[in-house]
C-alpha cells in the first residue's frame, strides 16, 4: 500500500470512528444499526416524529432525484395551518455526515416538529418581533411556521451547512415567503467571534445597547463575518445542544443576537448530559434558564402513550424539552 493510500484509509478509518461516536450520541446505539463500510448508507432513526402536524407528500412538484416535497399541516382551533416542506432525499454517506454537520439534511429532527407545534399554539410569542432560527437544519420548520403564521416583523432562518440552507431558501420560495424571509449560513464559531471581537472593541455600547450595528449581514462567503444589522427578539434553536466543541459558541451566538429583553426558545432532548451542560453553559454566560418538561398538553400526551406502547421511543434521545433563556437584567448601582 502506497503511504499515500495508507494516509487515506486512515483518515476513513478516524471519519468512520467520528460518526460513530456521533450516531451514538444521537440515537444511542452501538454497531449493528449501521452499515460496516463509509459507503453504506446510514440510516440513523427507529423513532421519527409525535405527528403533531400531518404530513402529505406533494405531486408534480418537479422534484429531482435528491429532493422531494410534503405538505406539513395541522387543524387548531377550527383553523388550518399548512406550510410545504422540501426534503432532501439523498442518502448519507458516513462520511459525508460527518463532513461539516450533516445531521439537519437526514430529517427532520422532533425537536423542530415539537417546536413548530408549540410556535403555532403560542403565535404571540413572536408577534412583531425580530426572529432568528439558529442550527434549523434542512427545513427550519419552526421558523418557516413562525414567518407564515405568527406574524413576526422579520425572519431569519440560518444553519452552518451551506446545503441545508440551500433547501431552506427552495422552502421559503415554495412557501412564497422570500420577500420577508432571508436565509443565510450562520457558523456558530464564526458568529461567536465575530461578537467577541465587537464587544472588546466597543464594550460599553455593547452592555446597554439593545441594538448593536456593527456591519451588514453577511452570508455565503466562507471568511466573511457574520453579523446581523440588528439584534433579534426571538431566537430559536431546536436538537442543537449535542455537538461538544461548539456549545460555547452556540451560548455565545444566542447572548451577542438576543435583544437584552429577547426570548431564545431552545427545544431538544436530554440526550446523556448535553441538555444540562447547555444549561449551565448558558447560565454561566448569564442567560436566565427555565426548563420546561410540559410545555404542551398534547405533546406530552403522546410521549405518555409512546413510554406506554412504543419499544422504540426512549424519551432522553427523543423527547425535547424546553429551554426559555432570558438575559439576566443588569443592576444599576447608585451614585
Ligand atoms: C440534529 S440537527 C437539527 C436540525 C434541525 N434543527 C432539526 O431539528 O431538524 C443539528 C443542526 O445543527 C447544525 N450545526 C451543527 N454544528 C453547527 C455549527 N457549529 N454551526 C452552525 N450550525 C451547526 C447542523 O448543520 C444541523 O443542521
Amino acid at each position: 500500500m502506497s503511504m499515500l493510500e495508507e494516509k487515506d484509509r486512515r483518515k476513513r478509518n478516524t471519519a468512520q470512528q467520528r460518526w460513530r461516536i456521533l450516531a451514538k450520541t444521537l440515537i444511542g446505539t452501538q454497531d449493528g444499526f449501521f452499515g460496516n463500510t463509509e459507503e453504506d448508507e446510514v440510516s440513523i432513526r427507529r423513532f421519527g416524529s409525535f405527528d403533531l402536524l400531518k404530513i402529505v407528500r406533494l405531486e408534480n412538484t418537479g422534484e429531482d432525484t435528491y429532493s422531494r416535497w410534503y405538505e406539513y399541516s395541522a387543524i387548531l382551533e377550527n383553523m388550518l395551518y399548512s406550510v410545504r416542506v422540501r426534503w432532501i432525499t439523498k442518502s448519507f454517506t458516513a462520511n459525508e455526515l460527518i463532513g461539516f454537520n450533516n445531521t439537519g439534511n437526514v430529517c427532520i429532527w422532533p425537536s423542530e416538529e415539537c417546536l413548530a407545534y408549540y410556535l403555532l399554539k403560542n403565535r404571540e410569542v413572536c408577534r412583531g418581533r425580530r426572529v432568528l432560527e439558529l442550527g434549523g437544519g434542512m427545513s427550519c420548520l419552526a421558523g418557516v411556521i413562525a414567518a407564515k403564521y405568527c406574524g413576526p416583523s422579520s425572519v431569519v432562518l440560518t444553519d452552518g451547512n451551506p446545503t441545508s440552507v440551500e433547501n431552506v431558501r427552495c422552502i421559503v420560495a415554495g412557501n412564497d415567503l422570500a420577500d420577508f424571509v432571508e436565509c443565510g449560513v450562520v457558523q456558530w464559531a464564526k458568529a461567536a467571534k465575530a461578537i467577541r471581537t465587537a464587544r472588546s472593541a466597543r464594550t460599553s455600547v455593547y452592555a446597554n445597547s439593545n441594538g448593536l450595528r456593527v456591519k451588514n449581514w453577511t452570508t455565503g462567503d466562507d471568511d466573511a463575518q457574520v453579523v446581523p444589522e440588528k439584534l433579534f427578539d426571538v431566537i430559536l434553536c431546536a436538537d442543537c445542544l449535542f455537538f461538544d466543541e461548539a456549545r460555547s459558541d452556540l451560548v455565545e451566538t444566542i447572548h451577542g443576537w438576543l435583544t437584552n429583553d429577547g426570548l431564545a426558545l431552545v427545544m431538544a432532548p436530554r440526550r446523556g448530559t448535553t441538555f444540562q451542560t447547555f444549561v449551565g453553559a448558558a447560565a454561566k454566560r448569564g442567560f436566565l434558564a427555565r426548563q420546561i418538561d410540559r410545555y404542551d398538553g398534547t405533546i406530552w400526551s403522546r410521549h405518555s402513550e409512546l413510554l406506554d406502547h412504543s419499544q422504540e421511543y426512549c424519551p432522553d434521545l427523543h423527547y425535547p424539552i424546553l429551554l426559555e433563556l432570558t438575559k439576566q437584567k443588569r443592576m444599576m448601582l447608585p451614585g
